[in-house]
């Protein structure tokens, strides 16, 4: 069975595998990139990559009404249970833990991971995930270029999820850098373009990327589905 990926828009995602729908850094409501209504959206986990509002600001709405379990950080975990959520799971940089929907390890990222009213968000995180078919998807999260990540492509990623936005993230350059580093099959940009400081042109990229490196790039519009 292939997993599908469908990308809202900003670093919004969608992960159907195994039958599971695996909702990432849900931002619907004041994400200019999307018209998705977030009461819409039923997922099985809600997986949270750093504090930051673009990225945890409609989980605990779409997780009340779900119940879906919210995977995240020691620190993110604790402050979901103060809002009220019971249906938590904590893990934390470098440790990996199975799901029915695959294997799901913490991954270093460079960025900050404050929450919206100010409490510590832990450290920031990115996500690979091992599916039940053995596919490996890594989603950076926000985060700087790191030569680590080369550690991360030894494990063979079949589909990296990379910033290419500047200003908050990795550039277009960086992310080069980091495809050439991680060395997956296939690659999607993604938090750029939901704000003027984050406007890049993808399709160059791209172009650029499949130019000097293996990869195949896959440039989404937002709401927009990929096939692994
Ligand atoms: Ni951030
Ligand atoms: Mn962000």
């Amino acid at each position: 069975m292939s997993d599908s990926l469908i990308w809202y828009g900003h670093a919004t995602i969608g992960l159907e595998t195994s039958g599971y729908h695996v909702l990432i850094d849900p931002f619907f409501q004041d994400n200019p990139a999307t018209d998705v209504n977030a009461a819409t959206i039923n997922p099985q986990y809600i997986l949270i990559t750093h504090g930051h509002y673009d990225h945890i600001g409609d989980c605990v709405k779409i997780a009340k009404r779900s119940n879906a379990l919210v995977i995240s950080n020691f620190e993110i975990i604790n402050w979901l249970e103060k809002q009220g959520l019971t249906n938590l799971h904590a893990q934390h940089l470098g440790g990996g833990h199975q799901y029915p929907f695959g294997y799901l390890k913490l991954t270093l990222a460079l960025h900050g991971s404050g929450l919206p009213d100010g409490s510590y968000g832990g450290n920031p995180a990115g996500f690979l995930i091992t599916t039940n078919t053995n596919k490996k998807i890594y989603i950076a999260g926000d985060t700087g270029l790191f030569g680590d990540m080369r550690l991360i492509g030894e494990e063979g990623i079949d589909l990296a999820v990379l910033p290419i936005g500047d200003n908050f993230t990795m550039g277009p350059e960086d992310a080069l850098r980091a495809v050439k580093l991680i060395q997956p099959k296939h690659v999607i940009p993604i938090h750029y373009n939901t704000w003027e400081v984050i406007e890049q042109n993808a399709s160059k990229w791209a172009k650029k990327v499949e130019a000097e490196t293996d990869a195949k790039v896959h440039v989404i519009p937002p709401g927009g589905t990929f096939n692994l």
